[in-house]
């Protein structure tokens, strides 16, 4: 299993800009205890940038008046958090015991063949990246694949060429 906590990368100076700041000012105001704000905060970061930097872990703990290790450790335990840049399209592909036995594998050495990506890479023209992620919840209809944050059950990669020819 990969340690997320390596995966972090330096990016550019972090600051909201003024619609997630507008949105975190007034989110805030609904967390007595402001630490409950993290979490929120990190989504604010991704939706404005796409990913997470060191530098937006910093200015997350400043705004919210905590420690980074405890931004940093939110940001690390959850694999929806993306704590370097992606592709337009993000897949991720689950790796746990139910998708494992129904041959995940098959998913995973597809988008390495044909469209050039192992997890945690992004393709050359930036359109993919892949990761592969524990368990979805949805293991009665393993393998299961989610594409920009929709699940798609059953996958096999017949199935998931289909859907990424509709991509843009
Ligand atoms: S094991 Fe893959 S969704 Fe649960």
């Amino acid at each position: 299993m990969s340690d997320r906590s390596e995966l972090i990368a330096v990016g550019k100076p972090f600051s909201f800009d003024a619609e997630r700041d507008a949105e975190f000012e007034r989110l805030i105001t609904r967390y007595p205890i402001r630490e409950s704000m993290i979490m929120p905060a990190l989504w604010l970061v991704q939706e404005q940038d796409g990913w997470i930097c060191a530098e937006a872990i910093s200015y997350i703990a400043e705004r919210i008046g905590t420690y980074p290790a405890k931004v940093f450790e939110l940001a690390t335990f959850y694999t929806m958090y993306h704590l370097k840049p992606v592709g337009r399209h993000h897949i991720c592909v689950c790796r746990t015991l139910s998708c494992y036995l129904r041959d995940k594998q098959e998913i995973v050495d597809y988008l390495a063949e044909e469209i050039g990506i192992r997890p945690g890479q992004v393709s050359e023209d930036g359109k993919f990246s892949l990761e592969e992620v524990e368990c979805l919840g949805h293991c009665g209809t393993a393998p299961v694949v989610q594409l920009d944050g929709e699940f798609h059950e059953a996958m096999d990669a017949k199935k998931l060429k289909a859907l990424l020819a509709t991509l843009d």
